[in-house]
């Protein structure tokens, strides 16, 4: 769906920008990891956060690139015990709010943590959106991408409801779009129809040069600047920004009590 690829993108733009980013790999396959830091042992990463054992220093378990903005803690097959998809196994956890403080602390180093969560949706999955601003869902313009969306959705609604009202959907983006594909432009339309502001003008196109930039692991934005890629990577950004800033302002306006909260509704 290109859950990865999309923090991969945004970390890359960040580079370009000196803008800092931190990337948390929270997929036990380690994809991002792997890519930031050729080199990575499997050493302890993001599983600290779920392990009451592990006493580590936040600082110790944050590693530098070779990309002066790109800060990453790193995902490893460790992660693989915390993967709990039953919500009877997650919730007796205890571990739903592990990544609240940890990151609440590492927000003030940072313009931007992006949180790279497994395919399953599980305690990870559940931890990482009650300690996040925002949830983007990247999918693609086909049937399996849709279906996978309405089960992040209905997360997204139990977080929200349950634990984080302040958690906001910054939107659906379409990655992997083949416009040659008479399907996916039906499809997209579809989407954007049914979601509404929810998706993002900005669609990411099926490319082969971004392909080659994480076979070289290295941001297409670095690696290709002047490619279509790469132009589509900064709209991207700049689109999620503008989103990302619309939604604070809402928010600020509701509380300085702007705009009155409609009754029975969850904004
Ligand atoms: N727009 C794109 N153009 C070309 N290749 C892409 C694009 N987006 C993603 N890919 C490639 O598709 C593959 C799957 O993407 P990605 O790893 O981002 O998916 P994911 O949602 O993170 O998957 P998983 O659920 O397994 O973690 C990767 O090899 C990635 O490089
Ligand atoms: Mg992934």
């Amino acid at each position: 769906m290109g859950k990865t690829h999309a923090c991969w993108l945004i970390a890359g733009v960040c580079q370009e920008q000196n803008r800092k980013c931190l990337v948390l790999d929270l997929d036990k396959q380690g994809n991002i990891s792997t890519s930031l830091l050729p080199n990575f042992d499997g050493s302890v990463g993001t599983d600290a956060f779920f392990n009451p054992a592990i006493d580590a220093d936040l600082s110790a378990l944050v590693r530098k690139t070779t990309f002066s903005c790109i800060d990453v803690i790193p995902g490893s097959f460790s992660l693989e015990r915390y993967n709990l998809t039953d919500p009877a196994q997650w919730k007796s956890s205890g571990l739903v709010e592990s990544l609240v403080d940890p990151l609440r602390e590492l927000s003030v180093s940072y313009d931007y943590i992006l949180l790279d969560c497994p395919a399953d949706i599980s305690l990870i999955t559940y931890a990482a959106l009650c300690a996040s601003d925002f949830l983007m869902i990247p999918l693609e313009a086909a049937q399996w991408g849709a279906l996978g969306t309405q089960h992040i959705l209905k997360t997204y609604e139990h977080v929200r409801d349950q634990y984080h009202s302040g958690l906001k959907l910054l939107g659906l983006v379409v990655n992997r779009f083949k416009r040659k594909r008479k399907y996916q432009t039906a499809y997209l339309k579809q989407l954007q129809e049914r979601f509404g502001s929810d998706a993002f003008e900005t669609v990411i196109p099926d490319l082969s040069t971004y392909e080659q930039a994480v076979t070289d692991r290295i941001p297409v934005n670095l690696h290709s600047p002047h490619s279509h890629a790469s132009h589509v990577a900064r709209e991207f950004f700049v689109e999620l920004e503008r989103r990302a800033e619309r939604l604070r302002a809402v928010r600020d306006d509701r509380r300085r009590g702007r705009i009155r909260e409609p009754v029975g509704a969850v904004a």
